[in-house]
C-alpha cells in the first residue's frame, strides 16, 4: 500500500540527518511508491503547516550534507498553546498517513506522548550526545568524536611547544560520552564528565605530578555538564528552552583558572561548541543514518508506530519509543573508570 509520509528533524542539528531524510524518501519512493511531505523546522513546522516537497530528486546530493534540509527547532507543541490540536489537524488536513520523527530525547518525547494519543509516528535516534536510551549509539556522535579528537591532537602540540595545561570543553550536556571516547582517543590527562562530580584540588594534584614526573603538557578534556565536588553547574545565561533546559558552556574556564592558581603552570581554554555539531558526517555516521532511514520506512509500512529503529548487537532493530525517552543513557561507569581513568595524571 503506497503512503503519504511526513518527516520532521527537531532538535539541536547533527551530521547526518540529511542521509536520513535521503534514505527514507529513497526506499520509500522507489520500493513502496510513497509519496512525501517535509515539515520545517522540527514539531514547529507541523504546529503552522509550514512545509516543502520531498522526493527522490529534491535529495539529490544532500548525503554528505551537515545540517538538515528541512531546518530544526527545539518547539514543543505540549509547551505551545493548541500546539497539539493544531499539529495533529495539520496532519489530518495534508493526509498524512504517518509520520516519521528524526529527533533526540525532546522530540521523540513529544512523537512518544502522540502516539499514545493514536498519531501514527515513527522515531529515529539522533543526537551528538549519544545520551539516548535503548539504542548503542546515535548517528552525529562518531563525527563529534572525531572533531573533538582532531581538536585534541592539535592542541598536543601547542601545548607541548609552550609546556602548557590545555582545558578542552565539548558538549555533553547530561552525559559525558564525547568527552570519554575523544578523551580516550585524543590521550588527555584528565576527562571531567557530567555523571562524575570532580573534586578539582584532586585534579591539580594529579597534573602537578604528571609534569614533576617529567610531561612538559597536559590535556583536560572537560565535558559542559560537568560539575565541581559541592559545585554549581556553570552556565552563561539563565535562559532555558522550550524543554526547560538550561544553556550551558563555560565550565572549562573556572578549571582551568582553578588549575592555574594551583599549580602555577600556564592554562589556556578551548571551547569547541558548535563546531562538533557543524559539517560533514563521517562514513561510519552517514552508513548508520542510512540504515535508520531504510529501517523506518520498512517500519512505517508494517504498521510499527510507536516505535523507534534503533541499534543493537549490530542489527538495526525496532524499539518502543517509551524505552528510548524515559532515562538519559549515561556513561559506562566500566568505560570511564576501568579504562579512560587508567591514563589520568
Ligand atoms: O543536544 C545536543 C547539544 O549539542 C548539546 O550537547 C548542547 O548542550 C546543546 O545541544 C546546545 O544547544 P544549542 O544549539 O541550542 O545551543
Amino acid at each position: 500500500m503506497t503512503m503519504h509520509v511526513g518527516i520532521l528533524t527537531g532538535g539541536g542539528d547533527c551530521p547526518g540527518l540529511n542521509a536520513v531524510i535521503r534514505a527514507v524518501v529513497r526506499k520509500g519512493e522507489l520500493y513502496h511508491g510513497d509519496s512525501f511531505v517535509g515539515f520545517l523546522n522540527g514539531w514547529r513546522g507541523v504546529i503552522d503547516a509550514a512545509t516543502r516537497p520531498l522526493d527522490v530528486e529534491a535529495c539529490r546530493g544532500i548525503l554528505p550534507r551537515g545540517g538538515t534540509i528541512l531546518g530544526t527547532s527545539r518547539t514543543n507543541p505540549y509547551k505551545v498553546e493548541g500546539g497539539v490540536a493544531a499539529a495533529k489537524a495539520t496532519l489530518h488536513r495534508l493526509n498524512v498517513d504517518a509520520l516519521i520523527v528524526i529527533g533526540g530525547e525532546d522530540t521523540l518525547g513529544v512523537a512518544n506522548k502522540l502516539a499514545a494519543e493514536n498519531v501514527c509516528v515513527v522515531g529515529v535516534p539522533k543526537t551528538i550526545d549519544n545520551d539516548l536510551s535503548a539504542t548503542e549509539v546515535t548517528f552525529g556522535f562518531d563525527t563529534a568524536v572525531n572533531i573533538a579528537t582532531e581538536a585534541i591532537d592539535r592542541l598536543h602540540t601547542t601545548a607541548e611547544s609552550h609546556h602548557r595545561v590545555m582545558v578542552v570543553e565539548v558538549m555533553g550536556r547530561h552525559a559525558g560520552w564525547i568527552a570519554t571516547h575523544a578523551g580516550i582517543a585524543g590521550g588527555a590527562a584528565e576527562i571531567l564528565i557530567p555523571e562524575e562530580a570532580f573534586d578539582i584540588e584532586g585534579v591539580a594534584t594529579r597534573i602537578r605530578a604528571r609534569h614533576d614526573r617529567g610531561s612538559w603538557s597536559s590535556i583536560i578534556v572537560v565535558a559542559e555538564g560537568a560539575v565541581p565536588l559541592a559545585g554549581q553547574m556553570a552556565t552563561v545565561s539563565g535562559d532555558v528552552d522550550a524543554f526547560g533546559h538550561v544553556r550551558l558552556g563555560g565550565i572549562a574556564n573556572w578549571v582551568a583558572e582553578q588549575v592555574e592558581a594551583r599549580t602555577g603552570y600556564e592554562t589556556r581554554v578551548t571551547i569547541l561548541g558548535h563546531v562538533q555539531r557543524g559539517g560533514t558526517p563521517t562514513a561510519y555516521d552517514r552508513v548508520l543514518a542510512t540504515r535508520f532511514g531504510v529501517a523506518a520506512i520498512d517500519a512505517v509500512h508494517d504498521g510499527a508506530f510507536g516505535q523507534m529503529v534503533a541499534l543493537q548487537a549490530a542489527h538495526i532493530i525496532r524499539v518502543p519509543l517509551a524505552d528510548a525517552v524515559t532515562e538519559l543513557k549515561t556513561v559506562d561507569p566500566q568505560l570511564y573508570h576501568g579504562v579512560a581513568e587508567v591514563f589520568f595524571g
